[in-house]
């Protein structure tokens, strides 16, 4: 039986054809990771806060996840079409409702009113994900964005000069920027509302101020790791890092940091220039603002400065992993022996003429946080075949079963299958084979 509305946070929402959002993810709104001054979400999020102190932003932690689906996409101008609006990716409380999928959804608002030029925003954002040790439902990103105003300059050259002197008041850092030999996106370009020097002294201002950033939380990472035992080389030269052409909806041109961290170039930040109809929908004259602005992945760059092996670790209640951190420091996550794991197959015939894209590996996900929640370490479509005769097609799914915490029982992870199995079979219609 379908209900009429749904108690999201403990607010009551009207649900219909595109409610999606399940009792597990529900549970992990509140919990505001990135407020805990001993968690590595929080540690993140305060030293970078700390970095730009003094430098005009304001910092905003705490906005609702429950944002509309016009702050989430329309307004930032995402396409009808984009892959990203999809209800196998997001968690839709209703068509209009949605659980944000990133900071950029109040980016509107924040120009609107904040009043010093910059501002970040950390929160946890929600996306309908593959199951596996670097990908959870819930996890957490900072917002960083920068604003200039033409009418507080009686001239363009008084407006230059004041946008030099920002460029040249971030501080330096040691980070060897590499040459990307890339050819210009042509669906990349500058706004056309911006002169070449205003283009150039933003995205300058912008790299100058990642670069500080991802910089600074670097060098303490470096510190950690050789605290911990490593001997890396890398970790006594300085940071290599590059810029990677890239595009979203509402910047342009738009850009991602790389980082070189234990041999691989690491994707850290996605950022750009403001396209104005950012500003338009703030309310603000689209031609006499422009600005930057960037959007920061807090747990991944936590797994790799803390060393952390799983994503599942930061929601854990677990003191073995609580304990370990200290304000405002990055040190090296010392693991516990690991539980063991148990692979399990679940494999069934789809319905007869079901197409093969017809279940959506999310969908499946989906289903096995359900019931496992947080005992699933890794998920995976291992088999999938038609049978030429019957023109029935199988799918095989993988799924390991792990705690962080203890030793699973088998009786246990019989229960949660049997509940997996019958909620697929419910659900879509399968026979289990
Ligand atoms: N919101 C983007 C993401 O989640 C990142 C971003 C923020 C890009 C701001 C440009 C400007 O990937």
């Amino acid at each position: 039986i379908r209900h009429q509305s749904t108690l999201v946070d403990g607010k009551k929402h009207a649900v219909d054809e595109w409610t999606n959002i399940t009792p597990t993810i529900s549970s992990l709104i509140g919990r505001n990771l990135h407020l805990q001054d001993s968690h590595p979400v929080g540690i993140i999020r305060s030293i970078i806060e700390k970095r730009f102190e003094g430098m005009g932003y304001t910092a905003y932690n705490n906005f609702h996840p429950v944002v509309s689906k016009h702050e989430n996409f329309d307004q930032l101008g995402f396409p009808e079409d984009h892959p990203g609006r999809a209800k196998t990716d997001t968690y839709y409380i209703n068509h209009d409702t949605l659980l944000r999928t990133h900071t950029s959804a109040h980016e509107v608002h924040c120009f609107q009113h904040t009043k010093t030029p910059g501002f970040f925003v950390t929160a946890d954002v929600y996306r309908r994900d593959t199951i596996d040790r670097t990908h959870y439902p819930a996890f957490h990103q900072m917002e960083g964005a920068r604003t200039w105003k033409r009418e507080d300059y009686p001239s363009e050259e008084a407006l230059i000069e004041k946008l030099r002197a920002d460029v040249a008041a971030i501080p330096a850092t040691n980070l060897i920027v590499e040459d990307v030999d890339q050819v210009s996106h042509p669906e990349n370009p500058k706004s056309p509302y911006m002169s070449d020097t205003e283009t150039e002294l933003v995205a300058a201002h912008l790299k100058k101020s990642i670069e500080l950033l991802v910089g600074d939380i670097f060098e303490r990472a470096k510190v950690a790791a050789k605290v911990a035992g490593s001997t890396d080389p890398d970790l006594e030269k300085p940071l290599k890092v590059r810029w990677v052409e890239t595009t979203f909806p509402w910047t342009t041109p738009s850009w991602e940091i790389e980082v070189w961290w234990k041999g691989d170039w690491l994707e850290c930040c996605g950022c750009g220039l403001v396209r104005d109809h950012v500003y338009s929908a703030s309310g603000l004259d689209k031609h006499t603002h422009f600005g930057w602005a960037f959007g920061l992945g807090l747990e991944r760059l936590a797994m790799i400065l803390f060393g952390i092996p799983d994503i599942r670790l930061f929601w854990s209640l677990d003191q073995r992993f609580l304990s370990q951190f200290k304000p405002n420091e990055i040190t090296a996550f010392k693991s516990w022996s690991k539980y063991p794991g148990t692979d399990r197959d679940v494999a069934f015939w789809l319905p007869e003429g079901a197409a093969l894209d017809s279940i959506h590996e999310n969908d499946i996900m989906e289903l096995i946080r359900a019931t496992a929640g947080d005992l699933v370490e890794n998920v995976a479509l291992t088999d999938t075949f038609t049978n030429p005769k019957t023109g029935l097609t199988s799918q095989c799914y993988r799924i390991n079963f792990q705690s962080m915490e203890r030793n699973l029982e088998n009786q246990e992870i019989n229960q949660m299958l049997d509940a997996f199995k019958e909620m697929l079979v419910d659900r879509y219609g399968v026979k289990l084979r």
